[in-house]
């Protein structure tokens, strides 16, 4: 059984890379005879690395934990935080799906391991549902190899681990671009000494919150008082804008204070850009979905989001709890619903 597997960490990078590159393919060529094995020694880190004087045996951890890869950036980083926090918490060694590896790891230093397919396919998974809000029964998971399935984004599951959190998606290369394009602006001459970071989420959005979800996007309304929320409480902040709705948000968002600068790209495809962008601000409005969700996390200031942005009965509720997803110092404005009423 995989369950005699131990892995013990030291301080040394190289040493613990043998030991655990070694045991695991000792282990799992005795094992599982039919696997290949095929990892990607480049994400092989240990989460964390003790200080070189102190030489402390880690946790065992047993089996193998995956999680399912779906949905963009926001969603996966929300899978790869949750499997990153549950199997720490169960005691269980933690593998990413490649799907999930070629999202993040060209944005991220992230540092689980990948579980290759053809490995992936003779371990006898047993899949277990998680609801996107931390349970008590997640702390005790039975089996050992799981896979974790859902769209969990919810700071109930990692929060407690920010500060590793914060490492796994530090930037690589992005961020110094994004730097170099926040040095450059100007409000009315002078270098802002506020940046806040204005992520509008439309695109499928704008059809999918009223047909499927009995919701709104946010509209220019709820952008100027988030506005105006920071206008009144730093001086001369600026705004820096990106969406995958950049024409919306040129017509809707009055940029006549030259304290807007439309900045993001919009592109679905590549995010990285846009997403840097908003994480190297010190504030951040967001409107919906999941990438607002973590730039704010990442940014770590002040945070306003749209909030009650469905009808009470909506379905939606029964997948999403507000105080879940957003941190309670974030600040909520109510969305206008009344859109929705009409018909
Ligand atoms: C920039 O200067 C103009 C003219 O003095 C002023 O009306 C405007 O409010 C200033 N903008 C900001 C963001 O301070
Ligand atoms: C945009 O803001 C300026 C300055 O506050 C204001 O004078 C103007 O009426 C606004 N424009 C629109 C279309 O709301
Ligand atoms: C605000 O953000 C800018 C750009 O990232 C940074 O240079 C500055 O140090 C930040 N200010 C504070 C108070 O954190
Ligand atoms: C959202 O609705 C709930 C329930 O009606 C209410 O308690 C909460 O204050 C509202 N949030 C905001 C930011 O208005």
């Amino acid at each position: 059984m995989l369950s005699t597997q131990t892995f013990f960490f030291f301080p040394t990078a190289p040493f613990v890379l043998f030991v655990f590159t070694a045991s695991t393919i000792f282990h799992l060529h005795q094992r599982l005879e039919k696997m290949q094995l095929a990892w990607e020694l480049e994400a092989l880190e240990p989460a964390t690395t003790e200080t070189p004087s102190r030489p402390q045996p880690r946790p065992q951890l047993k089996g193998m934990w995956t999680i399912n890869a779906i949905g963009r950036l926001g969603n996966q980083m929300g899978e790869y935080a949750t499997l990153y926090a549950l199997a720490k918490m169960n005691g269980r060694a933690a593998f990413i799906p490649p799907q999930m590896h070629s999202t993040l790891a060209p944005i991220f230093r992230i540092t689980l391991p990948v579980l290759h397919d053809a490995t992936a396919r003779s371990v006898p998974w047993e899949n277990y549902h998680l609801n996107d809000w931390m349970e008590e029964q997640y702390r005790h998971i039975p089996g050992e190899y799981v896979r974790l399935t859902g769209y969990p984004c919810s700071w109930t599951f990692y929060h407690h681990l920010r500060a590793e959190i914060l490492r796994e998606f530090l930037h690589a290369h992005v961020r110094e671009e994004a730097q170099n394009f926040l040095r450059g602006l100007r409000v009315n001459g002078s270098r802002p000494s506020t940046y806040v970071g204005v992520h509008v989420r439309r695109g499928d959005y704008v059809h999918v919150m009223p047909n499927v979800w009995k919701g709104v996007v946010a509209d220019r309304r709820y952008l100027e008082q988030a506005l105006d929320w920071f206008r009144a409480r730093y001086s001369a902040p600026i705004f820096v804008v990106s969406s995958n709705g950049m024409a919306w948000c040129r017509e809707n968002i009055n940029a006549s204070r030259g304290d807007v600068v439309f900045a993001g790209n919009g592109n679905e495809g590549s995010p990285a850009k846009d997403f840097a962008l908003l994480t190297q601000c010190n504030h951040t409005i967001m409107t919906i979905g999941t990438f607002g969700i973590w730039a704010a996390y990442l940014a770590g200031g002040e945070t306003i989001y749209l909030a009650n942005y469905t009808l009470p009965d909506s379905p939606f509720l029964k997948v999403f709890k507000p105080e879940a997803a957003f941190l309670p110092e974030w600040i909520g404005i109510p969305a206008d619903l009344s859109p929705l009423l009409k018909h």
